[in-house]
This record gives C-alpha cells, sequence and structure tokens, in this order.
C-alpha cells in the first residue's frame, strides 16, 4: 500500500496553509528580486563595527613556556633518531623522549617547578608522537568543535558556546605538518598544490584543512569532534531539544518511514538528529547510507554504507554523491540514507523516494522548513534538470513527507523548532502544515532563551493513513493529545 508514492491521500486532513506559506512559497517559484533597499546616508556612528565580545580564554601558558619548549624541542629533534622512535611502542616512546628532555633540562640549566616540568613533557611527547597542541582538546569529551586559524587561534565549541583557548602551535609550519599527518592517514595529501582537503581522525571525528594560499593568515582546520557516547533521542528530551510528545512522534516519523528530510544550519545539529531518527528503523530493513564523511553510526545489523571521493591529485577517480545514490538504487535498498543533500544527488533521492524505497531521509542546509523546500529545488535546477518548476514542486511534494528543522539558538542551544509536513501543491505553491513548533518566550537572567515546544493542533497528520498500516495511529493520536493536554 505505502510501497508506492504518489497516490492520491485519501486520509482526511486539515489542509491550512500557513500564513507564513504563501510568501515563502511564491518566493520559491520565481525568486522576484527584492526591491534594493534605499542606501542610508553613512554616518560616522554606523561605519564603526561595534567591538566583537571578548572572547574567553581558557589554559592561557606564558610566552616563556612556548620560548623554553621550542629551545628544548629543537634539541631534542637534533638528538633523537625520529626513524628508530617510530619503531617503539608509544609508551617506550615516551619514556625515551623523557629521559632526553629531563637530560636537555639540566645541561641546558632550565629551571622549572616539577608540574612545568610534566606540561612540558606532555606537549614535547604530543608534538613528537601525536597531533601536537590538538592532544588535550582531542582527549576532551565536552568539545563539539575544534577550530584552529593559524598557529595562534584556536577556538573550541563546549556546551554550544565558542571560546578561544591558550593552545598554540610553535608556527605555521608546525600546524602544517600535523594538518599533513592528519590527512595523510586517509591517504591524502595537503600543500600549495592541493591546498583544501577533507579527512577523518583514527576515532571517526570529521576534519576539514585549507592551507595557504587559500586561507591567508596560515593553515585552518576544522575538527567536528566524534561525540563516543552517541546522542539519542532519550537525550534531545533530557536536554529540551524537544518535548517528550514531539519525540514520540518523531519515534513514529521514523517507524512508519515517512520520507523525512532534516533542515538546519552549520552545527545545528542534524546529522545527530539523522542519526536519533535511524534508531527507529527495524532491523530487518536493508538501509544503504550515503555520505561525504562517513559520521553516521547506525546500529541495525543489515546497513551498507558508503562514502564520496574526491578527485585525486590529477583531478580523477572522483566518484560523486549522485553516482553513490544511483548506484544504491542497484543495491536493493529499502531505506537511502543520505548524510546531507547538496547537489544534483536531490533529484535521485527525490526519485528514489517516490519509487518504493519509503523512509528514506537526508539532511540539507537551510533556515526554516519552507527555504529547505526551495533549497531543494534549487539543486535540482541547478543540477541541469529541464524541468517546469511545477513539476520539481509536485515531484517534491509526491516524495517529502516531513521536514524536521533543527536550529541552533543564539544562546548556544540546539532545538527542534519544527516538525512540519508537506501536504501537496495548490497551483504554484507547496502547502505545508507544522505539527510542532518551538515558540521562543523570552530569556532568563543567565540570557538563555525560555521557551516551549508546541503542538499546533493538528489531530489527524497527513502520514495518518500510514500510521494506521503500521499500527501506530494509537500511539500517534495518544502523542498529540498529550502536546495540546
Ligand atoms: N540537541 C543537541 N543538544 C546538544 N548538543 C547537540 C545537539 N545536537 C547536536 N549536538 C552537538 O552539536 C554538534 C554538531 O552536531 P551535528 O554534527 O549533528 O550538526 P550538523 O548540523 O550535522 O553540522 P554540519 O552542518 O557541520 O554537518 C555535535 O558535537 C553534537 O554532538
Ligand atoms: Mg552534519
Amino acid at each position: 500500500m505505502f510501497g508506492r508514492r504518489n497516490d492520491t491521500q485519501s486520509a482526511p486532513r486539515k489542509v491550512a496553509a500557513e500564513p507564513a506559506a504563501a510568501p515563502a512559497a511564491a518566493t520559491a517559484k520565481a525568486e522576484p528580486s527584492a526591491p534594493a533597499p534605499a542606501p542610508k546616508p553613512v554616518s560616522v556612528r554606523a561605519a564603526i563595527p561595534p567591538a566583537p565580545p571578548k572572547p574567553k580564554v581558557s589554559d592561557q601558558r606564558s610566552e616563556n613556556y612556548y620560548q623554553i619548549k621550542t629551545t628544548i624541542f629543537n634539541a631534542l629533534i637534533d638528538t633523537i633518531d625520529l626513524t628508530q622512535l617510530a619503531q617503539l611502542d608509544g609508551e617506550s616512546a615516551r619514556e625515551e623522549i623523557r629521559d632526553i628532555v629531563n637530560e636537555i633540562l639540566s645541561i641546558k640549566n632550565v629551571v622549572m617547578s616539577i608540574s612545568e616540568q610534566e606540561a612540558l613533557l606532555q606537549d614535547i611527547c604530543n608534538d613528537v608522537l601525536g597531533y601536537g597542541p590538538l592532544e588535550p582538546l582531542l582527549a576532551r569529551d565536552d568539545i563539539s568543535d575544534i577550530m584552529v586559524n593559524g598557529a595562534d587561534r584556536t577556538f573550541i565549541e563546549v556546551g554550544g558556546k565558542v571560546e578561544l583557548t591558550g593552545v598554540r602551535f610553535r608556527d605555521n609550519s608546525q600546524l602544517m605538518n600535523i594538518c599533513q599527518r592528519i590527512v595523510s592517514q586517509v591517504g591524502r595529501r595537503v600543500d600549495e598544490a592541493s591546498p583544501i582537503c577533507d579527512a577523518r581522525l583514527p576515532d571517526g571525528s570529521r576534519v576539514n584543512v585549507i592551507v595557504p594560499p587559500l586561507a591567508i593568515d596560515g593553515p585552518a582546520l576544522t575538527i567536528r569532534k566524534f561525540r563516543r557516547d552517541k546522542l539519542t533521542m532519550k537525550n534531545l528530551v533530557e536536554w529540551n531539544s524537544i518535548s517528550a510528545e514531539g519525540a514520540e512522534v518523531l519515534g513514529i516519523i521514523g517507524k512508519v518511514r515517512c520520507n523525512t528530510l532534516i533542515s538546519g544550519g552549520t552545527g545545528s545539529g542534524k546529522t545527530t538528529l539523522l542519526n536519533c531518527l535511524t534508531a527507529f528503523i527495524d532491523t530487518d530493513e536493508r538501509v544503504i547510507t550515503c555520505e561525504d564523511a562517513a559520521e553516521l553510526q547506525l546500529q541495525q545489523p543489515h546497513v551498507v554504507r558508503l562514502e564520496t571521493r574526491p578527485p585525486n591529485l590529477e583531478g580523477q577517480g572522483q566518484i560523486t554523491m549522485t553516482e553513490l545514490v544511483r548506484n544504491c538504487l542497484r543495491m536493493r535498498p529499502e531505506r537511502i540514507i543520505v548524510g546531507e543533500v547538496r547537489g544534483p544527488e536531490a533529484f535521485d533521492l527525490l526519485q528514489a523516494m517516490n519509487t518504493g524505497h519509503d523512509g528514506s531521509m537526508g539532511t540539507l542546509h537551510a533556515n526554516s522548513p519552507r527555504e529547505a523546500l526551495s533549497r531543494l529545488e534549487g539543486m535540482i535546477t541547478m543540477g541541469g534538470y529541464n524541468l517546469p518548476s511545477k513539476t520539481i514542486r509536485e515531484m517534491i511534494c509526491g516524495s517529502i513527507d516531513v521536514i524536521i528543522q533543527a536550529a541552533r539558538l543564539r544562546d548556544g542551544s540546539r532545538r527542534i523548532t519544527h516538525i512540519t509536513e508537506v501536504l501537496g501543491t495548490e497551483g504554484d505553491v507547496i502547502i505545508t502544515q507544522d505539527l510542532f513548533v518551538y515558540d521562543i518566550e523570552g530569556e532568563d537572567e543567565t540570557g538563555r532563551l525560555i521557551g516551549k515546544h508546541k503542538a499546533t493542533g493538528i489531530a489527524r497528520p497527513a502520514f495518518w493513513d500510514r500510521a494506521r498500516y503500521y499500527n501506530q495511529h494509537h500511539a500517534l493520536a495518544a502523542a498529540l493529545d498529550r502536546a495540546q493536554g
């Protein structure tokens, strides 16, 4: 019954074109060029940009410490044979380095406290054997992103807030070496000839490196830390990212094989949410995932994970997301999961959703469900498919059932702000209906936003028949009832 799409949905439903829908959809249709705002008279006051808030600096070390470290490090490199050191196991190599560093310290008459010496030793071991100054950050579980902007500035994101750390590299060439070490593990190089590179750390963290001449102030390294303890829907409820009832509805959406798009800005929690949703996939379903850098961690036994491949140095051998998704279709998938839809593969994913691969999912960069729809349309148009926009919109409506919007709010918290259904088209306009929205009500004295997830009062979502088919309609009605109570 639900193996095929395009059948007119017979379930009685409240087709409420939300007030915001029509104008936004109209934008999607023709993107009328907004009249340019009249140029404002430039006042001197307005020209002065506001001073950026001073970032919080953690773990600041003295200039003196870095000077001593450079001296000792250089002396150590002159003394040891790195190829022999590489043959030792981690513990013996550390012992070896410890002995030599202690010797150098006494020869050079360096006065340091025991704790400073320990810190120095640790730093030097990290430089020689690991990822240098990044090691202490990589070891921390509470950090979600590490952003290195050249040798002198490293930022981290902790608890939704970005802060400056005291971590510094000796110079840009040390940073460059570490970047090289990271990307060489996935068989790639980064240098002037190929200055952009994506890689993965052995623990699964996602890495992007961009180096001079493209990065003007030295190599820029961005790491999305891999969470060992994967977030679950239960965590999201505990942290108020979604209400308990909203989470139940999301679970049902996952179980009853709605085709779902997760939309959100950078770092808003899209991949995390996708991972949480996949937990509701039955263990006997064959799932194929396509990602640029494998981040998803499905727990089901019958999963095939695919990853795109960038071109090699000669510009050959690239395998794009479109090729992966197309190949997927020949692998007898029941569900296809695309880590991030960003290009022409959107067309292939929609086709797959439309032709018996119900319950397929993907994420997409957009700031609202309506923007997600127009971005999807844009991707298909840009992909060179010469289709009238009405046809594209009908295709989108025939394929996507639900859009879940994730957002990182200004206080750093991550929330699911919309659970929205795609109902169909009316003329040229896509009609959507919100099931849940997050309503911001104010702010407490610490600056944290106060808000609530609210059900919009839709008693019978458009996927009601689907829920009944999978015997989930009672649970769905109960969750929606509770959400309104
Ligand atoms: N609801 C949440 N509450 C707190 N932290 C979260 C939540 N969701 C995700 N995170 C954390 O936020 C970080 C970014 O999450 P995630 O990788 O899912 O975002 P994304 O939108 O996929 O990012 P990108 O656009 O870079 O792909 C991760 O460290 C993740 O653990
Ligand atoms: Mg992501």
